[in-house]
């Protein structure tokens, strides 16, 4: 059958009301519409800016030392979020005896604002909860570091419950920083150079345990420990790891340029020749 005859005007009208051809009406109606799309996205986009904070990750510098005098210059330098210590390190400053060494994390605390790290020497669960009690409550920056062993994973678990902050040593691979987050570790310490000691990557368990930690969203801080000089510095930095702990020589490395040296020369030349 075929259709029936309609005039010109009306077959115009009858095609646009069938959506082949928008009329004039609906391409004005759409155009509003996209405008106020457009206004309410953006106001939106301007609301969400203002209220959502802003949130700025920097690498923290602690010195990793227990001599309170690289610690004091450490500190004046005015780059210093902290400090950790181990029994090495304080052997090195020949500090003997408990109630010493407790006096010494309390007189790093009076330098730093910042977290010290203060080590069992316990291995034992019983001991190290008993030790760790004591460290924390010495100061409360005082952050307790436990080896990573399964002694120490529970202990840092047992801390994690009571709230007390831990800092799980001697990280040597993705799967202890792993066991060390999930038990609830504040900060977790990969040691770089002893793992490029051994002709491994220690920067690269460092980027290895970033990635896993952000994949998963654990808490738990990266804190690449065992460092040798600038360029491991560098290199957590591009790994993302939360803090470096440094010895003061490789702090003080990052500032030394050739070019800043001459530069200053010749600026205070160039001063004093007109005004001398
Ligand atoms: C820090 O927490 C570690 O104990 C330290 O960085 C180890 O460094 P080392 O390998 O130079 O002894």
């Amino acid at each position: 059958m075929s259709p029936p005859e309609v005039s010109g005007k009306t077959a115009c009208r009858r095609t646009a009301a069938d959506g082949l051809f928008p009329d004039t009406d609906s391409v004005v109606k759409n155009f509003r519409n996209v405008k106020s799309d457009i206004i309410r996205y953006n106001l939106y986009g301007i609301f969400v800016s203002l209220w959502k904070p802003k949130t700025y990750r920097t690498m923290k510098f602690f010195i990793d030392t227990a001599n309170l005098e690289q610690i004091r210059k450490a500190h004046e330098l005015g780059v210093l979020d902290g400090v950790t210590t181990n029994p090495s390190l304080m052997a090195k400053e020949n500090i003997r005896g408990t109630e010493n060494c407790n006096r010494h994390y309390v007189e790093i605390c009076n330098i730093v604002e910042g977290d010290v790290s203060a080590e069992v020497i316990a291995t034992d669960f019983e001991g190290m909860v008993r030790e760790g009690e004591a460290l924390a409550a010495l100061h409360p920056r005082i952050v307790v570091k436990l080896p990573c062993t399964a002694a120490g994973i529970r202990a840092v678990k047992y801390f994690a419950a009571k709230d007390i902050r831990t800092n799980c040593t001697l990280v040597f691979s993705v799967g202890q920083a792993l066991l060390a987050a999930k038990a609830g570790a504040t900060y977790v310490s990969p040691f770089v150079g002893r793992l490029d000691d051994i002709s491994e990557d220690g920067v690269a368990l460092v980027a290895h345990i970033v990635k896993v930690y952000r994949t998963y969203g654990y808490k738990t801080q990266v804190l690449a420990a065992s460092i040798r000089h600038t360029q491991h510095i560098i290199q957590c930095l591009d790994a993302g790891a939360d803090v470096a702990t440094c010895p003061l020589a490789a702090i003080e490395g990052l500032l030394r340029h050739p070019m800043t040296n001459s530069g200053l020369e010749k600026f205070l030349a160039d001063h004093a020749r007109l005004n001398t």
